[in-house]
């Protein structure tokens, strides 16, 4: 088994990035903006959404995205929920079944090989309406073995910046594990 094949992952229940609760920048960052207009927001590698839940607890449509089959699955079955739809696709290469208000980045850009930032970068704006929001939950940490893949402010700015503008930033609240190792991006396209 790869570490990249990720349907495998969730078949044999080996999945140690699964916190069993949403990102807490996250859950932070709705609960410090209440007044952001509800719209329609895609989480792509969404895993078993628990991300995909919590966009839908504040009001928004919520649609997960992800290519493991058996993610897709499970995310489903953990209950009805309103204003949440799973699908399963590939973020990268798919052609989109529609277009976004938001997008919401938590450990899939990591999860990609490197090689392929620049198709995940067309990727967010070919799934993003012009004005949308993209809000991304970066981990910066140093491995080039893995996923996850690490990434460093400086190529994040040098990948987003001239497609977005940059409404803020911040170092999040994250799960233990992760305390200080995470940066929020709040873009505009
Ligand atoms: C490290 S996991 C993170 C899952 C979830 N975001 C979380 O934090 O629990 C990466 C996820 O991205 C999915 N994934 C990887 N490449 C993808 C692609 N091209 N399109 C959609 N999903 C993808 C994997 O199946 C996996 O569920």
């Amino acid at each position: 088994m790869s570490n990249t094949d990720w349907e495998a992952h969730y078949q044999r229940n080996e999945t140690p990035w699964d916190k069993g609760e949403p990102s807490p920048g996250l859950v932070d960052w709705l609960a410090r903006h209440p007044a952001v207009p509800c719209g329609d927001v895609l989480v792509p590698g969404c895993g078993l959404g628990h991300d995909v839940r919590a966009w839908a607890a504040a009001g928004f449509t919520a649609t997960g995205l992800d290519i493991a089959p058996s993610a897709v699955k499970r995310a489903k079955s953990a209950g009805f929920f309103e204003r949440v739809d799973f699908r399963l696709g590939d973020f990268l290469v798919d052609e989109p079944f529609a277009k976004f208000d938001y997008i919401f980045e938590h450990t899939c850009f990591c999860a990609i090989q490197p090689a392929r930032r620049t198709d995940y970068v067309r990727a967010v704006l070919r799934w993003l309406r012009p004005g949308g929001h993209y809000l991304a939950v970066n981990y910066f940490i140093p491995d080039s073995d893995g996923p996850p893949f690490g990434v460093n402010r400086e190529e994040i700015w040098v990948r987003f910046s001239p497609h977005f503008r940059l409404i803020e930033e911040w170092t999040p609240r994250s799960y233990p594990n992760r305390t200080n190792l995470e940066r929020m991006f709040w873009w505009q396209r």
